[in-house]
């Protein structure tokens, strides 16, 4: 990402879920009631307009809004399984303008960090503030390709941060921007800072040796190259769980967007994410 302007592809997801309001509500799984905010003034004044119409008839919308659904309801259930199951610490690794912190009263007990580049995360902070929100997480400026991983670890106990206690890591949308060094060094800050019984839940695009790109993927890195933003990294799901247990997790599920999607929404809206997407969404124990 560019060092001076916050995450283009954050904007992105958040409006996205955001605008999965516009859903009918026996069909929507995830509401996000800060997403909006984020969303660029077009979007914002095709709402204020009351023309939401318009935006359906945008290209990729209804897909956009159907894989955000998915993705955000798995994560969803995973903070909620970690809460049920007694854990009072999540740590959003490139939160971006993810509202968790805000939106899901699962989490009123727990404490929430969130580390991500200094500009997402001002201008985070910034908009928050405009629309009167006060959010309770605990902010952590960190840009993951240039300041040493092996620091994040004293820098979470110094916001307060128990290492003893069960932690859950969400990973969401920020592995594919990521260079090798620095995926390996996010992994091992965040074993360092998780003791047994944490857990990381993340998402992924799928790397498959030998196997063509397809054209729904190439077409979403077209988007996110064109703004700065290249996928760079990717895992075989074949591969995942050994290469996981090298590096002290266990990987406990693994799922691709478009299955998710058959199994949690109606099949003409899960029918818009092509079958070959390739991201997963996977959670993973450390052991
Ligand atoms: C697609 S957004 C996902 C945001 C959020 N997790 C969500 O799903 O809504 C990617 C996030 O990764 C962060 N990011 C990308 N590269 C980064 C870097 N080198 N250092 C810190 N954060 C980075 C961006 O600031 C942005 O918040």
């Amino acid at each position: 990402m560019r060092d001076d302007t916050p995450s283009r592809t954050a904007q992105w997801v958040a409006a996205a879920r955001g605008l999965g309001m516009l859903l009918p509500d026996d069909v929507r799984i995830a509401d996000d009631p800060f997403g909006v905010a984020f969303a660029s003034t077009r979007v914002q004044r095709m709402l204020d307009e009351r023309r939401p119409t318009l935006l359906a008839q945008l290209p990729g919308f209804k897909s956009w809004i159907a894989y955000m659904q998915v993705r955000t309801k798995l994560l969803d259930d995973a903070v909620r399984n970690f809460v049920d199951a007694g854990g009072h610490q999540v740590v959003l690794l490139g939160a971006g303008f993810d509202c968790r912190a805000l939106r899901m009263p699962e989490l009123a007990d727990a404490v929430v960090y969130e580390v991500d580049h200094p500009a997402t995360q001002g201008h985070k902070r910034g908009t928050l503030e405009r629309i009167g929100a006060e959010s309770p997480a605990r902010y952590v400026s960190w840009d993951f390709e240039t300041r040493a991983m092996d620091e994040l670890a004293d820098e979470l106990a110094e916001a307060g941060h128990e290492a003893a206690a069960p932690t859950l890591t969400i990973w969401e949308g920020v592995t594919m921007y990521l260079t090798e060094p620095a995926i390996e060094a996010s992994l091992a800050a965040i074993a360092a800072y998780s003791c047994a019984g944490s857990q990381l839940a993340m998402t992924y695009q799928a790397k498959v040796p030998g196997q063509k790109t397809s054209f729904a993927t190439r077409l979403v890195q077209a988007a996110v190259a064109r703004i700065g933003e290249p996928f760079k990294w990717g895992w075989d799901p074949a591969a995942l769980p050994a290469y996981l247990e090298e590096r002290g997790f266990a990987l406990a599920d693994d799922v691709s967007t478009p299955e998710a999607a058959h199994a949690l929404l109606p099949p003409d809206l899960a029918n818009t994410i092509p079958r070959t997407d390739h991201s997963h969404v996977a959670l993973a124990e450390r052991t």
